[in-house]
């Protein structure tokens, strides 16, 4: 019997090697990581630079406390994220993850209203249908209502506005009468609340998890960026699957030619090698600050994960994947489009290597798949056994009804290892298709 308390499946396969895009089983079948994880290893499996920095920093100095000390991983990576981030974001607090990255922020974005004098302004305004990460702060700005529900009780109050959301417009507009509502309701909302209490804004550039790789419209996060200025809220971009390269820019947000006010970031960022988040403030928000963060972890900054970091981001500059990431990217998606003439393909969207394939029972009224149908399940455990991994998404209509998944392989996938994702999924996507 197994010790551990699982998250998912009640069986987890034994993984024993992992090398580039591929995965092998203790069993001895070879997977292709068409997800990287749940998009996380950007730089692919078993990179030897990173294993050798890891071990030499832990030879060094293991552990530090990050109230009083430092090593040189800590400063190094925290100069490598600058260098790669917007010019003007030049502060870097670390955490280990994801939902520490985004909970740091909204904190920030708190401390830094107390220390420049305008202390009523305390509430995170975020969107449905978005994922923040899932320690209470961070669930309660998501607003994916599956993973939400059972815990609402503890829940804090952040009011939530409509997503970007064009196949499924909430307005009931399309591309030629749309005058970004969903924009303009976080105006609507600032009001509602009263701008004097409003901290921050957060919404991811691209939403994954929660709705597969969705993007927002063009002009959308220039308004956002408009509002959250008119009012005086800080503008929080959760680039936590988006950043460094994965939609074949350095930031998602960069899509829009925008830059906000606080940048959250994790997984890419130690490609999944060591557990390692940043939270970026810009100069403004540093700025701001007269006294210290009031905010830690016993593992913020840690020596070891950062000197993953900075194996990481180095390989990444070396190997051009940010590049890579928009090139093979602009091959994956016209790939994907081969699979547009399929029944149960309703939507295919994203950017670089970041895709997400959106089900639907009925392509004409775009119905979807009734949620114990699990027709997103059916297509991932198709894939797996075709030696596939692609990372599910059920919900994704209203956090109940229907499916996607992400397709977003390492950033240093090949035509080739991108040409084999797809056949293995136009195969299963077939297969499954035929049982349903
Ligand atoms: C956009 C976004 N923010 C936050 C998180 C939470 O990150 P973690 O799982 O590392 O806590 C995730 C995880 O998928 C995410 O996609």
């Amino acid at each position: 019997m197994s010790h551990i308390f699982t998250r998912g499946a009640m069986h987890l396969h034994e993984m024993v090697k992992g090398e580039g895009v591929y995965l092998w089983s203790k069993e001895g079948e070879r997977f292709i990581d068409g997800s990287a994880g749940p998009i996380c290893v950007n730089i692919g499996h078993g990179v030897k630079e990173v294993a050798d920095a890891v071990h030499a920093q832990m030879k060094q100095v293991s552990y530090v406390h990050s109230s009083h000390f430092i090593t040189t991983s800590v400063s190094d990576c925290a100069e490598k994220i600058a260098d790669f981030a917007p010019d003007n974001f030049n502060h870097v607090y670390f955490c280990s993850g994801g939902s520490l990255a985004t909970e740091a922020a909204a904190k920030m974005a708190r401390q830094y209203y107390l220390q420049v004098g305008e202390p009523k302004r305390s509430k995170i305004i975020a969107r449905w249908q978005s994922y923040h990460g899932n320690t209470l702060g961070a669930l309660s700005m998501s607003g994916n209502i599956g993973r939400r529900r059972r815990y609402v009780p503890m829940l804090l109050d952040v009011p939530h506005i409509p997503p970007a959301y064009c196949y499924r417009c909430w307005y009931g507009k399309t591309c030629d009468t749309c005058d970004l509502e969903c924009a303009r309701a976080l105006d609507t909302q600032i009001r509602a609340e009263g701008p004097e209490y409003v901290a921050a804004f957060i919404a991811e550039p691209y939403v994954g998890a929660t709705l597969g790789a969705l993007p927002a419209a063009p002009g959308y996060f220039q308004l956002i960026r408009e509002i959250c200025d008119e009012h005086g809220v800080l503008f929080i971009s959760d680039e936590v699957m988006t950043g460094f390269g994965r939609t074949g820019k350095k930031w998602g947000l960069d899509h829009w030619d925008t830059t906000p006010d606080i940048i959250a970031t994790a997984k890419g960022l130690s490609g999944g090698y060591l557990p390692l988040g940043a939270t970026i403030a810009s100069d403004k928000v540093f700025e701001g600050f007269s006294e210290p963060f009031a905010h830690g972890h016993t593992y913020g900054s840690h020596p070891v994960a950062c000197a993953a970091g900075v194996a990481v981001l180095d390989y990444m500059n070396k190997h051009n994947l940010v590049q890579n990431s928009r090139v093979i990217g602009e091959y994956m998606h016209k790939k994907l489009d081969s699979l547009k003439d399929h029944p149960s393909v309703g939507d295919i969207r994203g950017s670089g290597l970041f895709s997400g394939i959106e089900f639907v029972k009925d392509k004409e009224t775009k119905e979807s798949y009734a949620p114990e149908v699990r027709f997103n399940t059916l297509v991932v455990d198709k894939c797996f056994d075709n030696g596939l991994l692609v990372y599910p998404g059920p919900g994704t209509i209203d956090g109940v009804r229907g499916d996607h998944i992400i397709v977003a392989p390492p950033l240093v996938a090949s035509k080739g290892e991108v040409d084999e994702i797809i056949e293995l999924l136009e195969k299963s996507l077939t297969e499954v298709e035929k049982e349903v």
